[in-house]
């Protein structure tokens, strides 16, 4: 049995990090564990310029722990009013990573999402042409489609019409929970990725319902039926490199979750590489984790390769009841690695 697992510095390819007190609250656990992070734009106002950008990036800076290496990956947030040179003039210049599509009203913070992808063609084939990647929250928002279904949904009525018509553009389908997402992605061409996060390898819909409602359990997309969660764990553990980590962190307030419309989103950060090593190792995979957590999604966005490395060693960890006024994943479980 190995006890030990050294990997090289992994990255999170999606993460939300906030910004104000609940920035410096949550920034120094995603900088413990990761060398780089996509930061996702999702704040209020959204993150829609290169200015808006440069300046977030900034406050990520100054709320690190002193002596942190940790490199924010800053995102744009698209919507209908875009503009295809600032898009690209930013990514050229180092200041966006990506661009982030929100559906309007899908999620978190979306209400100045897209409303209309086809109508931001010009937008697209900019993108496709310099080789920046879109990163998509996949849901349908037509509130007649059930919310189990919604990526499924989308994934028929919008992203394969969009691969079709920008058949090079890079996208990464962002925290996918079924297995129409994983097949679509596994049989699409190397242009088309996925991230995948630890709480759709850990839960199936009954976890939202244990014995009563569950908050903490709740995000966006929703956690799906047990069919969806095994087909997601076999994609991640699959060594194809076409998926790979993303935790989407979203940390709300206790109070905000705990409440009569409580906000969605899972603080998984502080515990992140320990919870994902348990999915690898149940599913009998330890070998396939260093490249879904360090080497996939850096090829992906055609970044170098992390120095250094990280170690994980059998043993064990309590995941506290709260951390930082926040009720982490997996609070007061045990889990079987820690992180060295
Ligand atoms: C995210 C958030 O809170 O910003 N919530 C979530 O449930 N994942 C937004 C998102 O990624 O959908
Ligand atoms: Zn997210």
């Amino acid at each position: 049995m190995t006890d030990r697992l050294t990997i090289r510095r992994p990255d999170d390819w999606h993460v939300h990090l906030r910004d104000g007190e609940m920035l410096a609250a949550v920034a120094g656990y995603t900088a413990r564990q990761f060398a780089r992070a996509i930061v996702m734009p999702n704040l209020s106002p959204p993150v829609t310029s290169i200015a808006a950008a440069v300046a977030y990036r900034e406050r990520i800076l100054a709320a690190l722990p002193a002596g942190s290496d940790f490199i924010p990956l800053m995102t744009c947030y698209l919507t209908d009013h875009a503009d295809a040179d600032e898009i690209v003039r930013g990514y050229r210049e180092g200041s966006f990573a990506a661009v982030k599509l929100y559906p309007a009203h899908a999620t978190t913070n979306s209400a100045h999402g897209v409303t209309d992808i086809f109508a931001l063609r010009g937008v697209l084939e900019a993108m496709q042409a310099a080789g920046m990647p879109l990163l998509i929250h996949g849901e349908i928002t037509d509130r007649d489609v059930d919310i189990f279904d919604r990526e499924a949904v989308f994934i028929d009525r919008i992203l394969a019409p969009l691969a079709r018509d920008f058949p090079a553009l890079k996208i990464v389908l962002e925290h996918i929970t079924t297995a129409d997402a994983a097949e679509f992605v596994r049989d699409a061409g190397s242009n088309i990725a996925a991230t995948i996060t630890p709480q759709h390898l850990h839960l199936n819909r009954n976890a939202l319902f244990d014995g009563g409602l569950r908050p903490h359990a709740y995000c966006l997309p929703v956690i799906k039926r047990e069919r969806h969660r095994l087909a997601v764990r076999a994609a991640a553990v699959s060594g194809s490199p076409k998926f790979f980590l993303g935790t989407d962190s979203a940390p709300h307030a206790a109070e905000r979750k705990e409440m009569d419309c409580g906000c969605a989103g899972i603080f998984n950060a502080p515990f992140a590489l320990e919870g994902y090593l348990a999915v690898f190792e149940e599913e009998g995979a330890l070998d396939k984790f260093e490249g879904f957590a360090s080497e996939y999604g850096a090829r992906f966005y055609g970044l170098p390769l992390n120095e250094g490395t990280v170690t994980l060693e059998r043993g064990g960890v309590r995941v506290p009841e709260r951390l930082a006024g926040l009720v982490p994943f997996h609070a007061g479980e045990r889990l079987a690695w820690r992180t060295v």
